[in-house]
């Protein structure tokens, strides 16, 4: 019997601008974004599916998605998205749904599901998960119940050590966390918005955040500042007997130049 993983490659925080030589802090997202494609394309293994956890647009512009679509639409692999605090729910709705982009919400990847939440807030940096999305959760996990279920969304349930950003993550994880206590299928969260590479485990449920294709925050800082790290993106293998492996892989440089001194975005 072959136990072959199913790999999923979590990408995160794209950024990207309506004018391709745009930067943001330094880092033309348009170009980061592709040193992180290059990456991807020449790993051994490829994902089984493609996962976008937010902020793929900077300037809430429709081109953005456009660049996106087009992206993933060369690697023809599943892709499935959630939004940030920066995106335009409107453009990336009508622009994303694609050849290989998907709108789906929730997909059974036996013995795993996949249940993708929008954390969006209207107008806000932090995020926060409507009733309509508890609910959507909820009924996931008592529909499936050998299912393990792993959750994403954008922002962080968790304190990830950094007090600024421990600030603007999600406003009512306590919901959440008392949603997952009642079901034991739940197993993992993954999450973008902190731009950084970062772990841990709550309830016994593992915790994993992808660093951002463009620019990374520092870890464990009080105030806003950056890291010199280049692009990565998260691999998760799930495999049959219910075990979950995961890491993240780096490009070889930062694209850009590291603005040491900048103090917000
Ligand atoms: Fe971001």
């Amino acid at each position: 019997m072959t136990n072959i993983p199913k790999r999923i490659v979590q990408i995160s925080d794209i950024h990207l601008f309506a004018d391709k030589d745009n930067e943001l802090l330094g880092v033309n997202t348009y170009q980061s974004f592709h040193a992180l494609l290059d990456l991807l394309k020449s790993a051994t293994t490829q994902p089984d599916i493609i996962l976008l956890t937010g902020d793929l647009s900077q300037d809430h512009s429709q081109k953005a998605y456009e660049y996106v679509v087009e992206a993933f639409n060369a690697f023809a692999i599943p892709t499935y998205y959630v939004p940030g605090n920066h995106d335009d729910i409107p453009f990336m709705q009508s622009t994303l749904p694609s050849a290989t982009i998907f709108n789906t919400k929730h997909i059974l990847l036996d013995p795993f599901q996949l249940i993708l939440l929008d954390s969006q807030k209207t107008k806000a940096v932090e995020g926060y998960l409507a009733r309509t999305q508890l609910d959507f959760l909820e009924d996931c996990l008592k529909k499936h119940p050998e299912h393990h279920a792993i959750l994403a969304f954008h922002h962080q349930p968790v304190s990830v050590g950094a007090t600024w950003l421990d600030k603007i993550g999600l406003q009512n994880a306590d919901e959440l966390w008392a949603i997952l206590a009642q079901y034991p299928n739940s197993h993992t969260i993954l999450f973008g918005h902190v731009h950084q590479e970062f772990q841990t485990k709550k309830n016994g449920i593992n915790c994993f955040s992808t660093p951002s294709t463009c620019v990374q925050f520092k870890r464990n800082s009080v105030d806003f500042a950056l890291e010199k790290l280049p692009p990565a993106y998260r691999w998760i293998d799930l495999y049959s007997d219910g075990t979950l492996k995961t890491g993240v892989c780096r490009a070889a440089h930062y694209v850009g130049v590291f603005e040491i001194e900048a103090k917000g975005y």
